[in-house]
């Protein structure tokens, strides 16, 4: 076990590293070639690196097998946070009423061999009205009640984020951040503000800065977009010799108000670069400044 850092994840009080492990990479066909035994190692390694976030979902192809596999009897060594809203075996497909909210939650049990999720996250970032007009929300809060989910969260996105925060309700927002995409900068703070939880996802653009600038494809901003940002803003000048992921992890890692940022592998060499840029915490202050300075000048600041 390394000495990771921790955080407390706002009002839930647990304990998290802050490099948590995204099992999206992990989920079969497709996704990256990992058999399942590599697949096994690697959720061991991260476990044994000190990692102790995981965060899978109902549709992420084969994660929930393997996590349920091949460290279910480490169950009591992470916090496991799952979705909801997603349709079993439909890849993509959201329907947000109570019966679907349930069975969702218990196929998720049962293929992550556990009796508790830590935390279900809305997969979707939902108005007040869509999770409440047929009772996903009330069943969401039924199986916390019944200790089959111990804290609710939403994975929340500008703008029904900024209806979210207020309701109260949520004990853990999952927000996409990462020096590329810093749309979310001030409302990770404001939820952060409110007592919730702060989990980043996209914290490392997706490797697209290693110049795979193609795998951004489909996610929140292009990867045109992502590439004109970094070139733009001249980042390979505010290096200062340590590479691109590690600029990126740390960046993210800088944000005041984070808890832990989930990133995504399906690389066990990846896992251990990343392990090593998150032990060396949050990059210098001139530096954060320095880039933010130049991203701001492009028009890639913070919207909310
Ligand atoms: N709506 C939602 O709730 C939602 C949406 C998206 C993601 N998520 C969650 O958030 C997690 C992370 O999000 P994400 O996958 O979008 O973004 P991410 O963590 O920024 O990117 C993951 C990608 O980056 C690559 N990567 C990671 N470390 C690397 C390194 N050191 N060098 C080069 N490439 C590296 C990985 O490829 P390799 O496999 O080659 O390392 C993978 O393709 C997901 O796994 C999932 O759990 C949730």
């Amino acid at each position: 076990v390394t000495d990771l850092a921790t955080s407390i994840l706002g009002r839930t009080g647990v304990e998290v590293s802050i490099l948590g492990y995204g099992a999206y990479e992990l989920r079969g066909p497709s996704g990256p070639s990992v058999s399942d035994a590599e697949a096994g190692r690697l959720l061991n390694e991260v476990l044994d690196s000190g990692v102790n976030v995981i965060d899978t979902a109902i549709d992420y192809g084969i994660s929930e097998d393997l996590i349920g596999r091949y460290i279910a009897r480490r169950r009591d060594e992470y916090f496991l946070a799952g979705k909801c809203g997603c349709v079993v075996g439909q890849e993509g497909l959201h329907v947000h009423t109570a019966a679907n909210i349930r069975e969702g939650v218990e196929t998720s049990l049962r293929r992550l061999k556990t009796d508790h999720l830590d935390l279900v996250q809305f997969h979707l970032s939902l108005t007040k009205q869509q999770m409440e007009e047929h009772g996903a929300l009330q069943e969401l809060l039924k199986l916390r009640d019944e200790g089959k989910v111990r804290y609710v969260g939403e994975s929340g996105t500008l703008p029904n984020i900024l209806e979210q925060v207020p309701m109260g309700v949520f004990d853990v927002f999952q927000v996409p951040y990462s020096a590329l995409q810093r749309e979310h900068e001030k409302v990770i703070t404001t939820a952060a503000e409110s007592g919730a939880g702060i989990i980043i996802r996209g914290g490392v653009a997706k490797g697209a800065p290693t110049g795979a600038w193609g795998r951004a494809e489909n996610y929140m901003i292009n990867p045109d977009m992502m590439k004109i940002r970094w070139e733009e803003a001249g980042l390979d000048d505010v290096l200062g010799g340590i590479s691109r992921m590690e600029f990126m992890l740390r960046f993210t890692l800088s944000h005041p108000s984070l808890h832990t940022a989930i990133v995504g592998t399906s690389n066990i060499d990846h896992f251990h670069d990343n392990l090593a840029a998150a032990g060396k915490g949050p990059l210098p202050a001139d530096m954060i400044a320095e880039a933010k300075r130049r991203l701001d000048a492009v028009g890639a600041g913070a919207t909310a």
